[in-house]
């Protein structure tokens, strides 16, 4: 807002002062011709002698026109802005180009036949438009092109099938873009790569245009496929939650997933969903592949690609699958609550535990959800987000070698904080079977546990919230641990 008016502001001004500049230079040309009107008269009559053709009242007659045509004009622009100016700032009503135009033309017109009949009173004026057949003729030739425009463009804001601001596309060549500008000439456009794109509005009207209103919700479709060995169902349901999170899609209609064919490669699928901003399309689209990508890597789903490689897949943890198994025992290891583990141990908790990625802005954990697995970040950045009114609010970054969602897991409540990728993330899941095993070797591993499950409740709480309740003080977290994990009191 600042910067506009600090930009509008000398363009108003300077307009003002040329406004001001035009007006006074045009008065005194009036009021000097008007003031040596009878000398200029003697002087072109001495100089043209007797009888003279056009006579040199005509010749005064026709400057006093143009001076008074040049002051009317301004006269009209003045009105125009002071009319138009006013119904915005009052009404905010914001008049097309086109309007203002026809306003201006009409207005100047009806002043500059008032002047002729005034200075030309002998002059019959509608006799001389009505008999000059061929003058008519040669305009309406000249004009053929700018008159089509002009009514194409009346037909368009009486119409009104688009606005500025609304995403178009026109004709056999398919140019898209924002509509910028409809004058009464031409449709101007901003394509998606930033060119513009101006469209005589006679050519627009014979066109086929699709339009896609800025507060409609518009539709798009994204295409993708999977191998025909992943099930429809798993890959409908995945695709559809991987869709639905993603920026810019609108929360108020589910998206649609469903098979479009079963195609040479694979099974094909469309991805049919909604956009709050229609414009931002391009990358709402790219949000959305990405979204499946990572989607469909978590799931196990494969994009179809044409090969005819036979696959031998056999489930595995993510130290034996990804072959980093040296990288996933170091990382757990230097985690502080599994410091207590031997060697042994750590290898083994290694083994259970299964490697997932993370897109920016994906959620691994959501609060409300129950939860029978913990996470240790293995590479990336996290947030532990709660709901305050609406709003997230941040309670914690957790870097790698950090963990969570241990709180669900540990004590069978559901999760109590959002957890979401700040940029890509790998997580190692860890869950009930693996962490039961280590408790009932390491029972002192559970007191830890209590006391920053403890700590981080503390930080959940909002900072006007209650005092802490007794089942949430270390002590009765270490029993509900226990009772939970079956171990002894
Ligand atoms: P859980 O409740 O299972 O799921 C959300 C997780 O966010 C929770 O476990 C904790 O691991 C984590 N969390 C909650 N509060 C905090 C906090 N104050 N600091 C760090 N992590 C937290």
């Amino acid at each position: 807002m600042i910067k506009d008016s600090a930009v509008s502001r000398p363009v108003f001004v300077n307009k003002l002062l040329l406004f001001l500049a035009a007006s006074a230079a045009a008065l005194l040309a009036i009021y000097l011709f008007w003031s040596f009107e009878a000398s200029i008269r003697t002087l072109l009559e001495h100089r043209m002698g007797a009888n003279p053709s056009p006579s040199a009242v005509t010749i005064i007659n026709t400057v006093k026109l143009l001076l008074l045509g040049i002051l009317g004009y301004l006269f009209v622009r003045a009105l125009n802005s002071l009319f138009f100016g006013l119904a915005f700032r009052l009404k905010r009503i914001d008049a097309p180009t086109l309007i203002r135009n026809i306003f201006t033309i009409v207005a100047f017109t009806i002043l500059f036949l008032i002047a002729f009949t005034f200075l030309f009173p002998e002059v019959n004026l509608g006799a001389l438009l009505t008999t000059s057949a061929i003058f008519g003729v040669i305009l309406g030739l000249a004009l053929q092109d700018t008159l089509g425009n002009f009514f194409a463009g009346i037909s368009l804001q009486a119409d009104r099938p688009f606005q500025v601001g609304d995403v178009i596309t026109v004709g056999a060549q398919r140019h898209t873009g924002v509509v910028e500008e409809i004058s009464w000439r031409a449709i101007k456009i901003r394509t998606f790569t930033n060119h513009v794109v101006v469209i005589a509005n006679s050519n627009a009207a014979r066109e086929p245009i699709e339009v896609c209103p800025r507060g409609n919700l518009n539709a798009r479709l994204v295409f993708f496929n999977t191998l025909y060995s992943d099930s429809p169902a798993k890959a409908i349901h995945v695709a559809r939650e991987a869709v639905r999170e993603a920026e810019n899609v609108s929360p108020r209609v589910t998206p649609i997933v469903r098979i479009r064919n079963l195609g040479d490669n694979g099974v094909d699928y469309e991805v049919k969903y909604w956009l709050e901003d229609y414009a931002k399309y391009n990358d709402t689209d790219a949000l959305i592949r990405q979204r499946l990508w990572y989607a469909f890597r978590r799931a196990g789903l494969n994009f179809a690609y044409p090969t005819r490689t036979l696959y031998v897949e056999r489930h595995s943890t993510a130290a034996q699958r990804d072959g980093d198994g040296g990288a996933i025992v170091e990382r757990l290891s230097a985690v502080d609550i599994f410091a207590p583990l031997s060697v042994e141990e750590t290898g083994k908790l290694a083994q259970a535990a299964v490697k997932h990625v993370f897109a920016p802005g994906e959620m691994v954990i959501r609060a409300g959800d129950p939860g029978s697995s913990m996470f240790v970040v293995h590479h990336g950045r996290v947030q532990v987000q709660v709901n305050e009114n609406g709003r997230p609010r941040t309670v914690a970054t957790l870097n790698e070698g950090d963990f969570f969602g241990e709180m669900a897991l540990f004590t069978g409540e559901p999760r109590t904080a959002n957890v979401v990728a700040v940029e890509e993330t790998e997580v190692l899941e860890i869950g009930h079977g693996a962490m039961k095993r280590i408790f009932e070797t390491n029972p002192d591993l559970v007191e830890s546990l209590s006391f920053i499950i403890a700590e981080r409740r503390q930080g959940l709480a909002s900072p006007s919230g209650a005092a802490t309740p007794e089942s949430h003080s270390s002590a009765g977290l270490l029993s509900a641990i226990k009772r939970f994990f079956g171990l002894s009191q």
